[in-house]
């Protein structure tokens, strides 16, 4: 089983970003820690960040196909990227949507996610904890479906 990992905008600064709202670890020490818990899962992972939409949606329109599931943490694309949002409507796969943050307890404009509506569920507000319950519930939903 497959899954793909992506992170949008500026999440390639973790470690660095405001950490009191992001916390401290990096992109590339969570992605160690969601490979780690794939492996005891029978998951691969792949992963892959960009700061650019378009880069994102070549990405999941290149490996969608070879994968079960999306965990995506899309950025600030979360609230206005309809293309986005598209490729991953587009890839019939279930995708879970992950903040770091509780995107409902800071601005306004962040509490509307334009990929919520297309995604199998969203986690927010738990931290890089969240992509690994995010991999839990995925790969126990897809192990359960390829079973039937
Ligand atoms: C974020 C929340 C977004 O509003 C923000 O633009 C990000 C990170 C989060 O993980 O909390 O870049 O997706």
């Amino acid at each position: 089983m497959r899954i793909l990992a992506i992170n949008g905008p500026n999440l390639n600064m973790l470690g660095k970003r405001d950490k009191s709202i992001y916390g401290d670890k990096t992109l590339a020490q969570i992605d160690t820690i969601l490979k780690k818990e794939g492996k005891g899962l029978g998951v691969e992972i792949v992963s892959f960040q960009s700061n650019s939409e378009g880069a994102l949606i070549d990405f999941i329109q290149e490996n969608s196909s070879k994968a079960n599931g999306i965990i995506i943490n899309p950025g600030a694309l979360t609230h206005y990227g309809l293309s986005l949002r598209d490729a991953l409507d587009d890839s019939e796969l279930p995708v879970i949507e992950v903040h770091l943050s509780n995107i409902y307890a800071r601005e306004d404009w962040r509490t509307e996610s334009v990929i919520a509506p297309i995604a199998r569920g969203q986690i927010s507000g738990l931290g890089w904890q969240g992509y690994v319950a995010a991999l839990k519930i995925l790969a126990g939903e897809l192990k359960v479906k390829t079973k039937k």
